[in-house]
This record gives structure tokens, C-alpha cells and sequence, in this order.
């Protein structure tokens, strides 16, 4: 980093009315006050006041009335669970073919912090208990081997890894250590994501401690600017990538560059594209994708209101009207994200108000609030959507037992947690054993206590990708549950 010139960054900052980072200086080490200093430098104090104030104080919408909310046009639409099936092998195919020319790189979201799990490590290091103690990383690792095998021999698919500050030295550590699970280190593309720092009720940048500003990652939708500033889609442009996959590090069903969506998407030559699930019930924590004011976009769970979430389809009695569930699931084509510096930095930041430790300015001492006193700044990576024409944007109905399963919660909760993932991991390799004609019965099945996880059975990623290539099995008996040899 060029040297700082720490009175003028001192005077930038107090003439933010924003000083007050500056309050314990004088007192730091001198490797502290670098690092203070290092920190500072990467903020400009203008830029955040009119963050924090446009987030604590919005400006009122112009008075254009009410947002008007439809589900997506059933030309934006198409579903797995009714198309037949010649359409999903033609999209399977040209996905595959893709894959092959070497024109699909994925990008994978591993930023957050995992909060509601309430693990430190990074979420991919989490070992959901499967027979064969696979983390999330391994698993979606695995899935890329396998897709380039099916691909063809040369088929390489790149794979660029989204971390934050917290995120970062522990998930390359954690690749290390495993000797990248088999894939090529030169495929593997580490980026960091953005820090914004804290902000107090007030409109303050908030002290963690004396020598360090609260910062938090600037939220799923940092991916654009990053990928920009990391090189990323130097990167893509320079392998001739043109087509590319987007997922989130919590899904231990994500198909990985699955030909599928691949297929489905560049047939519809669109810039991006979606895959959902049906929404559970009106009150799930996920957000809906549909149309708002005639542009493709997501309501946020925190963000709807009952009546909009429990409206009735009336079309389908007892069917929600808004049940396209987004699982961050994304295709995006190349030129799109050629566009990102004419947007990214525009898009909305949406506030999360948290209780956020900082260091009292008298004492110095550092102070765990019990009640939020503070918001963290964060951009969603969907707030790109309305910035389509609804002819550009399509949306790709799977099955959630298939394709969706989130680590959301620790042990103990009922759903979206280490069990329910496993459970889901396991119950498809029994569904996919039986389709190819094995004969799957339980070892304890007297018991009354067998869980639905100890009926499944585990198909490592490179047996079977998504279900093929289990001819072999066909009327062999499996006793379940168990781990699956290659
Ligand atoms: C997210 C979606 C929600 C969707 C749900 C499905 C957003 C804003 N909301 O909600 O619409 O229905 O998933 O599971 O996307 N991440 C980063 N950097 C960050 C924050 C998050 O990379 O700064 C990554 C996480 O590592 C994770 C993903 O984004 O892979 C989703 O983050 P999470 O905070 O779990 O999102 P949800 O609130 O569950």
C-alpha cells in the first residue's frame, strides 16, 4: 500500500464529523497505529456519512403509489417438475457441451460469517456428519470433478471462491490441507469480497477496540464490485468464458455448473437466470422472486408484508400466489457481467440492525450490547435484477428434495440445519438407487427410533453426479444407511 498520510486522513475523517476513530491514536503502538491506520485508509468517511444516512433516514419514494407485485410472466418461466423430459435432455446436453468447450466458470458466495449456525469456522469447513464426514467444500468439489469427467477429458471448469476479512485465511487454509480435493490449485481462484465499517444509531463509524474500526462484509451482493476488483472477470475473459454459475456455500444439494440450468438459460440466450423452489409456507425465511412494476426482482422475507406473503393463487386453491422461493442459484452470461462498473456501486445497501461490540470512547474498554446499537451496511447480490428487461431475466422451477437443502441453523433447531442437510444428502442417494433398480432396506429397521437419515444412503459426488450412472446397482441389495463405494 502507497504510504498514508495519516494528518490528512486524521482531517478527512473530522471533517466528516467522523474524528472520532481517531480517539484512542495517540495512545496506540506504532504497528497499531499502522494497522489503525491501514484500516482507514480503505474507507472514504463522505461516502460512508451518505450510506449511513440514506440507511438510518431513506428518502421517501417519489410518490409513484404502491410497488405493484405479479408473479414472473410465464414466458420468463419453466419448471422441472412439468417439463417433459426430451426438454430437459436438450438442455442437459447443451450444458454438457458447454461444459466441454471450456465456456462455464462457477463463482461461489462463501463471505458470510454464518451467524445463525454459530460455528466460527467458515460454513464450507462444516462437516454435516455424512458417513463419510465430507464438509461442504469437499462435496461441491467433487461435483465439479465429476462434471468435467462427464464433460470429457479436457473439460476444465473454473472455480472462483468469495471470502470476506473473517473468511478468508481459514478457507484457503482448509483447501490447503486437503490438496484442493483433487481439482487443479491453478483452476482454484480465491477473491475477497468488501468490508463497510458499523455505524452507530447515530450515524457513527463504530471502534471495536481502540486501534480497530467494526467492519462487516458488505453483504452477498459485493460479489459484482469484487469480482471487478479482484481480477475475476479479467480471469473469465481471459479463459473465454461465457457462461457462468452462481451459487451459495450453504447448499449441500447445489449442482455445481449443472448442465441443466447451463442449457436452459443459454437457450433462452438470457443474462440472467434463476432457479427456485416452492415456497414451504407463507412464512419460511426466504426471499420471492417475481415482478415489481414490470422488472424482474426479490422481495426479501424481512422485507414482505402477510398479506402480500399468505395471498392464495387463484389459479391454485390452497396454492401461495408468490411461491417462487430464491435460493441464490444464479446463470449469468459474460456480457452482463462486462457491465458490472456502470452498476455495481449503486446498488442499494440495505440495512441489518445488530448488537455490535465497540469500545466506549471514555474508558476504551470494549462493550457487548444487549440490545442493537448499531446497522450493518449490506448490498444483495439480487438488487442487480430490475435492471433487466423481463426478456432477458428467466427462472427455473426445481425439485427442493433435488436441489436445495441450506445450512442455516445449528444442531437442534427443525429445519435448515447439520441433520435436515444430511438427511437430504442421504435420502437422495437412496431415491436415486432405487430409480436405477437397487433394492435398499434398512439395517434397523425394529427399531423405533431409525431416523430418515439412517434409511438414505450416500453417493459420493464422483459415483454419481445428479443420479446417472447407477445402472450397475440395478437389483443389488443395499443396507441402509451406508456409504457408497465408488
Ligand atoms: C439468502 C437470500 C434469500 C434466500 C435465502 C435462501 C440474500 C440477501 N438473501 O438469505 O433471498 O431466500 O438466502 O437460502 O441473498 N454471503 C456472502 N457475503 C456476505 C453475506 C452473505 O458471501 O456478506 C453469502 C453466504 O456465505 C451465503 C449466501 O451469501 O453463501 C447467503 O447468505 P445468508 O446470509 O445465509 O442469506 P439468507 O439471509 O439466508
Amino acid at each position: 500500500m502507497a504510504s498514508v498520510d495519516v494528518a490528512e486522513l486524521r482531517q478527512k475523517y473530522t471533517a466528516a464529523g467522523q474524528g472520532q476513530v481517531f480517539t484512542f491514536y495517540d495512545s496506540l503502538s506504532s504497528a497499531e497505529q499502522a494497522d489503525l491506520v491501514k484500516q482507514l485508509a480503505l474507507f472514504d468517511p463522505t461516502r460512508i456519512n451518505e450510506l449511513a444516512k440514506e440507511a438510518l433516514h431513506p428518502t421517501p419514494a417519489a410518490d409513484s403509489g404502491p410497488a405493484v407485485l405479479e408473479p414472473l410472466p410465464e414466458s420468463a418461466t419453466a419448471s422441472i417438475l412439468d417439463s417433459d423430459a426430451s426438454s430437459i435432455a436438450g438442455w442437459y446436453k447443451a450444458g454438457l457441451e458447454l461444459i466441454a468447450k471450456n465456456k462455464v466458470g462457477v463463482v461461489l458466495m462463501a463471505g458470510g460469517q454464518g451467524t445463525r449456525l454459530g460455528s466460527s469456522a467458515p460454513k464450507g469447513c462444516y462437516d454435516i456428519g455424512l458417513p463419510s464426514s465430507k464438509s461442504l467444500f469437499q462435496i461441491q468439489a467433487e461435483r465439479i470433478l465429476k462434471i468435467q469427467q462427464l464433460a470429457g477429458a479436457n473439460a476444465v471448469v473454473p472455480w472462483y471462491i468469495m471470502t470476506s476479512g473473517p473468511t478468508r485465511g481459514p478457507t484457503e487454509a482448509f483447501f490447503v490441507e486437503n490438496n484442493y480435493f483433487g481439482l487443479e490449485k491453478a483452476n482454484i481462484l480465491f477473491f475477497e469480497q468488501g468490508v463497510l465499517p458499523c455505524i452507530s444509531n447515530e450515524g457513527k463509524i463504530l471502534l471495536e477496540g481502540k486501534g480497530k474500526v467494526a467492519v462487516a462484509p458488505d453483504g452477498n451482493g459485493g460479489i459484482y464490485q469484487a469480482m471487478i476488483g479482484s481480477g475475476v472477470l479479467a480471469d473469465l475473459k481471459k479463459r473465454g468464458i461465457e457462461h457462468v454459475h452462481a451459487y451459495c456455500v450453504d447448499n449441500c444439494l447445489v449442482r455445481v455448473a449443472d448442465p441443466v440450468f447451463l442449457g436452459f438459460a443459454a437457450s433462452k440466450d438470457v443474462d440472467i437466470a434463476t432457479k427456485v423452489v416452492r415456497k414451504r409456507n407463507a412464512t419460511e425465511s426466504v426471499g420471492l422472486i417475481l415482478q415489481k412494476n414490470g422488472r424482474p426482482d426479490v422481495v426479501e422475507y424481512s422485507e414482505i408484508d402477510a398479506a402480500t406473503a399468505e395471498a392464495q393463487d387463484p389459479n391454485h386453491p390452497g396454492v401461495l400466489k408468490f411461491r417462487a422461493a430464491n435460493i441464490v442459484n444464479h446463470y449469468y452470461s459474460l456480457r452482463f457481467l462486462e457491465t458490472i462498473p456502470q452498476w455495481a456501486r449503486d446498488l442499494p445497501h440495505h440495512v441489518a440492525r445488530k448488537k455490535i461490540p465497540y469500545a466506549d470512547l471514555e474508558s476504551g474498554e470494549t462493550v457487548k450490547p444487549s440490545t442493537p446499537n448499531g446497522i450493518k451496511l449490506e448490498q444483495f447480490v439480487f438488487d442487480v435484477f430490475p435492471r433487466l428487461a423481463l426478456d432477458k431475466f428467466a427462472c427455473l422451477e426445481v425439485r427442493r428434495e433435488d436441489e436445495f437443502s441450506p445450512l442455516k441453523n445449528g444442531r437442534g433447531t427443525t429445519d435448515d440445519n447439520p441433520d435436515t442437510s444430511k438427511r437430504d444428502i442421504l435420502l437422495q442417494g437412496r431415491r436415486w438407487l432405487e430409480a436405477a433398480g437397487a433394492n435398499v432396506t434398512v439395517s434397523d429397521d425394529a427399531r423405533s427410533d431409525v431416523s430418515a437419515a439412517d434409511t438414505g444412503i450416500e453417493v459420493p459426488p464422483l459415483v454419481s453426479y445428479g443420479g446417472e450412472g447407477l445402472e450397475g446397482f440395478k437389483g443389488k441389495s443395499i443396507v441402509a444407511p451406508a456409504l457408497l463405494e465408488g
